[in-house]
């Protein structure tokens, strides 16, 4: 284990759908978000092909525009039926996450348009106060597994 994260917590009420994990807020423990979903999708079975990136963009939104230092960020995963929902919580309920123009030319601002095409929909919840939470959902199994 390293400084920049605690161990998962596994739920033991259903071990094979549900998988968190704290981070701190830096650019390497948002990589390591999107290594440690990999590797539980793998686990899991699932189809590798979105989520990862999903929450990359998520996880590197949390550790930049949701960080608040010394405050850690939480990855969750929870698979329900043929829906896997990711979900990124941070400590800055204050700002809320705003999508670029898919026609706009500014470098920045495509993380969340990428989210968007990747997923089958996304949204944020506020709350508990100071935080929020960015969620995203892509369907993991039947026809069109992993794809929006
Ligand atoms: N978790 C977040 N907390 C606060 N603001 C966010 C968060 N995620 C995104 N945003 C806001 O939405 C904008 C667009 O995010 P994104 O599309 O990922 O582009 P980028 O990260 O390159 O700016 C960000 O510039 C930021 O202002
Ligand atoms: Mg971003």
């Amino acid at each position: 284990m390293n400084h920049e994260t605690r161990a998962p917590e596994m739920d033991l009420a259903s071990p094979s759908c549900h998988f968190t994990v704290l981070l701190s807020p830096t650019p390497r423990a948002a990589r390591l978000a999107r290594l440690l979903t990999t590797e539980q999708l793998r686990q899991w079975g699932l189809p590798l092909d979105t989520a990862p990136q999903i929450v990359a963009e998520l996880a590197t939104n949390a550790a930049t525009h949701g960080r608040v230092p010394g405050r850690d960020f939480r990855l969750a995963l929870h698979v329900v039926a043929d829906t896997l929902r990711i979900e990124v919580t941070d400590a800055r309920g204050d700002r809320l996450p705003r999508p670029g123009r898919p026609d706009g030319d500014a470098e920045g601002g495509r993380g969340l348009l990428l989210v968007d095409a990747l997923a089958h929909r996304w949204g944020v919840v506020p709350g508990p106060l100071p935080r929020k939470t960015v969620w995203a959902e892509v369907r993991v199994g039947g026809a069109g597994a992993g794809h929006a």
